[in-house]
C-alpha cells in the first residue's frame, strides 16, 4: 500500500492512520506480543539496546515530531526524554538507565498515539510549512519506527534461547528458469543521483544532481553464500593480500574466519538464524559480513565494490528514456512480485529471484533481500541542507561510515527506495547486509599492491563506535 500525498486530505489522513497502525503492530509483534518482561529488559548483545528501549524510543520520537514539533503540544513526560535520546546514551549503557517497564512503555505509546490520531484530524499537507508538506513529518515518524523494527530484528538475531519468531509459512519465491549472466553492463554517461521530488525522502537523498559515471559492469545478483564460502574455504581469511590495511587489522584483532552466525561443523557449515540451527544455504545472498569482508572478497574475486553512484545508477537509471525510477522496476512500491522486503520472510531469497524486479540494466534484487555495502564513505550530496535535524544524517558525514544501499528482507517498503541511503561502521556485522561486486569496463592495469588502497577515501576508522539509532 502506498501513500498518495496528493489525494484529498481526508484520504491521506486515512492512509496515514492505517500506516501508523501497521508499523505499531510490527513493533508489538517483535516485543510485547512474544517476549516476557525479563527478555524485553535484557541486553541480548552489547551492540544492541534492550528491546523495550527501542519500543519506548519510537514512542518518544513520535511524541517529539508529531505532537510537539508538528502540533505544538506540550511535552507529556519531559523527564524521560533524556533516557530515550540515542545521542546521550550509547547502546551498551542503555540497560543501566531507569527505563520504563514494558507495561509503562505500552501505556506511554498508546497515550501518544491517541493524541497523534486526534491531531491527524486537523493536519494539513500543503501550505503549512516544509515539515508538513506532503505529510513529510508523518513519513519521518513512520520510517523511523520501521527502521527500529529492523534494528529489533538484528537484536533478535543475536538473541539466544527459545525460538520466538515463527519462521514457517513463507510465501513462495518468484523465480524464472532463465540462466542469468554473472554480470551486466551499465553504459557510461551522466545520470541523476538523489531526488528533489520524493516527498518523504530524507535530507541525505537531496538535492538531485548530475553525476557522470563511466561504463562499468556489476554483478547481476548479490554474492551468494556458496560463492562466499569458496573464499572462506580457499583460505581468504588467512591471506593478507586480499585485505585493506584496516581490514587486515580488523581480521587479526577480531580473529574472525567466516561471516557472523556461521558454524563450522566437521567438514561442512550450519548457521544460527533466530535461535535455530540450520544448514547453510548456498543459494542465498550472503549476509552478516562487514565492509572489510566484502571488500576482501571482491579483491579475491579480481573485482571491487561498486561506488554508491554506480549502485544507484544500476538501480534507477533507464538509459532508453533518460529517466530515473523510484525503484528498479518502476515507480510503484514493491509487492512480493518485485522484491523481498517487509519481513514477509525472515531471510533473503535465493540469488536470481524476482525476475519482475529487475532493473533496466538487468541486475536483480537491488531492493530487498540484503543491504549492499558500497565502496563509498557517507557524505552529503553537493548542496546538502540539513532537514529537519542534524542528528539524522549530518553528524555522521565524514570518513567513519560506509554507505549501504537497497534495503533487506527486514526493511519495510516505506523505508527504502533507489535513492535511500543507509550507513554503518565498516566493522558492523549484525545488520542484514551483504554485497555485490563490480569492475571497470576497461580494467585498470594495476598490480595488487596498488589496488589494495583503492577505496573512495582511505577507510579511516575501524571504530568501535556504535550505530546511534
Ligand atoms: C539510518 C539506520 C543508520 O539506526 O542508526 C534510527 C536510523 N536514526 N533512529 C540508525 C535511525 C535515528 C539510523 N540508520
Ligand atoms: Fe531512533
Amino acid at each position: 500500500m502506498t501513500i498518495d500525498v496528493t489525494a484529498a486530505p481526508d484520504v491521506v489522513r486515512e492512509q496515514l492512520a492505517q500506516e501508523l497502525a501497521r508499523v505499531r503492530e510490527r513493533s508489538r509483534g517483535l516485543t510485547t506480543a512474544i517476549l516476557d518482561d525479563g527478555e524485553l529488559l535484557a541486553q541480548h548483545s552489547k551492540l544492541m539496546s534492550p528491546l523495550v528501549w527501542d519500543l519506548a524510543h519510537v514512542g518518544n520520537y513520535e511524541e517529539l515530531w508529531l505532537l510537539r514539533e508538528a502540533a505544538g503540544i506540550e511535552p507529556m513526560r519531559p523527564e524521560i526524554d533524556d533516557i530515550y535520546d540515542a545521542f546521550e546514551h550509547p547502546r551498551s549503557t542503555r540497560p543501566t538507565l531507569p527505563l520504563l517497564s514494558p507495561a509503562e512503555s505500552t501505556g506511554y505509546l498508546d497515550l501518544v498515539r491517541r493524541k497523534v490520531l486526534d491531531s491527524l484530524q486537523t493536519a494539513r499537507f500543503e501550505g503549512a510549512g516544509r515539515l508538513h508538506e506532503g505529510g513529510f513529518v508523518y513519513g519521518l515518524v513512520l520510517q523511523h519506527e520501521h527502521q527500529h523494527s529492523e534494528t529489533m530484528l538484528a537484536t533478535h538475531q543475536l538473541r539466544r534461547g527459545q525460538p520466538v519468531l515463527g519462521l514457517d509459512a513463507e510465501p513462495p519465491v518468484p523465480r524464472d528458469q532463465v540462466p542469468l549472466p554473472a554480470e551486466v553492463r551499465v553504459p557510461g554517461g551522466s545520470f541523476v543521483m538523489g531526488t528533489d521530488d520524493d516527498p518523504w525522502a530524507y535530507d541525505n537523498e537531496r538535492p538531485a544532481y548530475e553525476v557522470h559515471v563511466p561504463e562499468f559492469w556489476i554483478d547481476t545478483t548479490p554474492v551468494s553464500v556458496g560463492a562466499y564460502r569458496a573464499f572462506v574455504e580457499s583460505g581468504g581469511y588467512d591471506d593478507e593480500r586480499w585485505w585493506s590495511r584496516r581490514g587486515w587489522e580488523w581480521r587479526c584483532r577480531s580473529g574472525k574466519r567466516a561471516p557472523a552466525f556461521w558454524i563450522a561443523d566437521g567438514d561442512g557449515w550450519s548457521r544460527r538464524r533466530f535461535a535455530r540451527i540450520e544448514p547453510l544455504p548456498d543459494d542465498e545472498p550472503v549476509q552478516h559480513v562487514c565492509w572489510f569482508e566484502a571488500d576482501a572478497y571482491a579483491r579475491w574475486a579480481g573485482r571491487r565494490l561498486p561506488t554508491e553512484a554506480e549502485w544507484e545508477k544500476a538501480a534507477s537509471w533507464d538509459e532508453a528514456t533518460g529517466t530515473k525510477r523510484r525503484f528498479p522496476w518502476g515507480d510503484t512500491l514493491p509487492t512480493d512480485q518485485e522484491a523481498n522486503v517487509g519481513e514477509r520472510r525472515y531471510r533473503p531469497t535465493p540469488v536470481g529471484s524476482y525476475p519482475a524486479g529487475a532493473a533496466p540494466c538487468g541486475a536483480r534484487q537491488l531492493i530487498g533481500d540484503v543491504w549492499e555495502w558500497t565502496s563509498s564513505d557517507f557524505h552529503g550530496h553537493p548542496g546538502f541542507c540539513t532537514f529537519p535535524y542534524a542528528e539524522y544524517s549530518e553528524v555522521f558525514f565524514g570518513g567513519d561510515y560506509k554507505v549501504l544501499r537497497g534495503g533487506s528482507w527486514a526493511t519495510d517498503s516505506l523505508a527504502t527506495r533507489a535513492t535511500f541511503r543507509n550507513w554503518d561502521h565498516p566493522i558492523r556485522r549484525q545488520i542484514f547486509a551483504g554485497f555485490r561486486t563490480a569492475r571497470d569496463a576497461r580494467p585498470a592495469r594495476r598490480d595488487r599492491a596498488d589496488r589494495a588502497d583503492r577505496t573512495d577515501h582511505p577507510d579511516r576508522s575501524a571504530g568501535a563506535g556504535e550505530s546511534t539509532g
